[in-house]
């Protein structure tokens, strides 16, 4: 009679702390509303999908368009004036055990303009180009490891966590991430990984879009990019850089993004199709999570929480899921027919882990028409009992973060389309 006592007790905690978080959001799978999904196998007019030449060269536009138009914004152009420097290489980094490059990616002709840094970590004998991983990172590309040469972001700094004094990094800051970055592994499995700090690409603050790259565009309105779709965007220019490095084979980078940077390598995933691989890790509403579903973070919440991160046109949908003409599952389907892989934690309710799974499957109709074979189950598998077809899924055991497990299953799914 214990047991069921304390697992019970056990769990009204568990769920006591979820609550304590943010009250007043569901968590409870039975509350979810009924909901109609938009078919992204109908054009908007109505009339059906019904082949792969139908949606390659139509209704994929139109998708791209409505995320675009009601969700994301729309982005300008690569510019023609981006350009790029190799900022410092080490053939003998870590230990011998990599070779680093730092590059800048400058977005405008002017080298004091806004501008990024790449920092890349490739395995120290590339006889020929190597696949490479690159996620953007929260806290610098100085946080990722302890490596004293990386370079010490000079930029806007979330004003929290350790060494960051009145919005800049401090040494103290240096390798503070490393737990989320398997750069070991990622290494010895012949992989190079590549990392951009996102606040380089825009500060994550509202600021009326101001600064970042947003001033590269002068003229907004309601569907003009918000924070997402310009991180997005700078991902996209760091595979621009990654294109013109000859010890990187750019026609395999797998992008990764974890939480709002995974909302914003799925948003670069579904707009440029040169990435490969693209991979949502606890990315959550606004991301692989379903919104009609309104279990965990809700559309009206994100957008007053961080009313920069998507377009003004998105406040509509605020308590107005179903007059969206999309879900994420469509955002999904537009990487289709490349490998797409979606993790979440079995603790991180707020991001709506089983509306990740169910985005994931129902994903599955637009790689079927295109002859793949989508996530291949209907029911969610069980903790860390991983799936990968076309589409792969995970539930990690644990909170919202990125593991080593993640990264481990990243570099399985790598392997497995890659045939390595
Ligand atoms: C908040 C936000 C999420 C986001 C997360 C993160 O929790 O509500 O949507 O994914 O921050 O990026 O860490």
């Amino acid at each position: 009679m214990r047991l069921p006592t304390m697992l019970c007790a056990a769990s009204v905690l568990a769920a006591a702390a979820a609550f304590a978080q943010r009250p007043g959001f569901n968590y409870d799978e039975a509350k979810v509303p009924s909901y109609k999904l938009p078919n992204p196998l109908a054009f908007n007019n109505g009339e059906p999908v019904r082949s792969p030449a139908d949606w390659t060269n139509r209704r994929r536009a139109e998708v791209l368009a409505l995320f675009a138009e009601h969700v994301y914004g729309r982005a300008p152009a690569r510019p023609e004036e981006l350009h790029f420097d190799l900022l410092e290489q080490d053939d003998n980094a870590l230990d011998g055990k990599a070779r680093r490059k730092q590059a800048a990616v400058y977005f405008t002709a002017d080298k004091q303009g806004p501008r990024m840094e790449l920092l890349l970590y490739l395995p120290p004998e590339t006889a020929k180009p190597v696949p490479v991983f690159l996620a953007p990172n929260f806290g610098g590309n100085h946080t990722i490891h302890p490596d004293p040469a990386i370079r010490l972001s000079t930029s806007w700094m979330r004003a929290q966590g350790a060494g960051v004094v009145d919005h800049r990094a401090t040494e103290a800051s240096r390798g503070t991430s490393a737990g989320r970055w398997a750069v070991d592994k990622i290494l010895e499995r012949g992989y190079g990984l590549a990392t951009v700090y996102y606040g380089d690409i825009d500060p994550d603050f509202d600021d009326g879009f101001q600064n970042g790259v947003h001033q590269l565009d002068a003229s907004r309105d309601s569907g003009s990019w918000g924070s997402l779709a310009a991180w997005a965007w700078g991902l996209s220019r760091a595979l621009d850089y990654l294109e013109t490095d000859a010890d990187i084979d750019s026609g395999r980078v797998a992008l990764m993004g974890h939480s709002r940077l995974g909302k914003a390598a799925l948003w670069a995933g579904a707009a440029d199709e040169r990435f490969a691989i693209v991979i949502s890790n606890d990315s959550g509403c606004g991301g692989a999570a379903l919104s009609r579903r309104r279990f965990g973070e809700t559309v009206k919440r994100i957008n007053t929480s961080f009313p920069h991160w998507f377009n003004d046109n998105f406040t509509a949908y605020n308590d107005n899921e179903d007059a969206l003409p999309v879900d994420q599952h469509m955002l999904l389907a537009l990487i289709a027919p490349r490998p797409l892989y979606v993790a979440g934690a079995k603790e991180d309710l707020w991001a709506d882990p089983n509306g990740e799974f169910l985005s994931a499957m129902h994903a599955g109709a637009v790689y079927e028409l295109l002859g793949e074979k989508g996530l291949g189950v209907a029911r969610r598998p069980a903790v860390e009992q991983p799936i990968m077809n076309t589409v792969g899924y995970h539930l990690r055991k644990g909170k919202h973060d990125v593991t080593e497990y993640d990264w481990l299953r990243y570099l399985d799914f790598a392997d497995m389309h890659w045939g390595r």
